[in-house]
């Protein structure tokens, strides 16, 4: 998954993925270390136990999604990349919506637009889907 914070990517991974994929998430441990690392290891665990799988992060750079790409080659896996692509007001206004952990700093949104680079085929992906709400 790619997208800015409060996109839509988990939502749009319950609707069209956790049926059939493993929902990997740095998310899902919040307050452990080296969350990048351990992120990597369940990924390629999963692979190698032969699972579809899904990362649900931002991913917004080449950089943090090269290593997936190659860990989806190293199995075997075809590769596929979702991008929602929500306008940032949108994501701002959803943002402010939600309460406790779920509510990033807006600053936080801003770096992720600043770095987002559309995932590219050159990447290696077999796959991209962009996803655009009808406005
Ligand atoms: N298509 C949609 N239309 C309207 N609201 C939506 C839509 N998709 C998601 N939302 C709402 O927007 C908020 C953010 O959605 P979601 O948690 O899926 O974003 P996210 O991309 O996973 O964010 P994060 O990167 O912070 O985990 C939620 O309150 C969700 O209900
Ligand atoms: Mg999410």
């Amino acid at each position: 998954m790619v997208g800015l914070q409060g996109c839509g990517k988990s939502t749009w991974v319950r609707e069209h993925l956790a049926a059939t994929h493993a929902v990997v998430s740095k998310d899902h441990w919040p307050h452990a270390r080296h969350r990048e690392a351990r992120q990597r290891r369940v990924v390629a665990q999963l692979l190698a136990e032969g699972r579809s799988v899904v990362v649900d992060n931002t991913n917004p750079a080449p950089e943090d999604r090269t290593p997936l790409v190659a860990a989806a080659r190293a199995a075997g896996a075809a590769v596929r990349a979702v991008w929602i692509d929500t306008p940032l007001e949108t994501c701002l206004e959803r943002n402010e919506a939600r309460t406790g952990r779920a509510r990033v700093p807006v600053v936080g949104v801003l770096a992720t637009r600043g770095r987002l680079v559309p995932p590219n085929t050159e990447e290696g992906f077999d796959r991209i889907d962009v996803v655009r709400e009808p406005p």
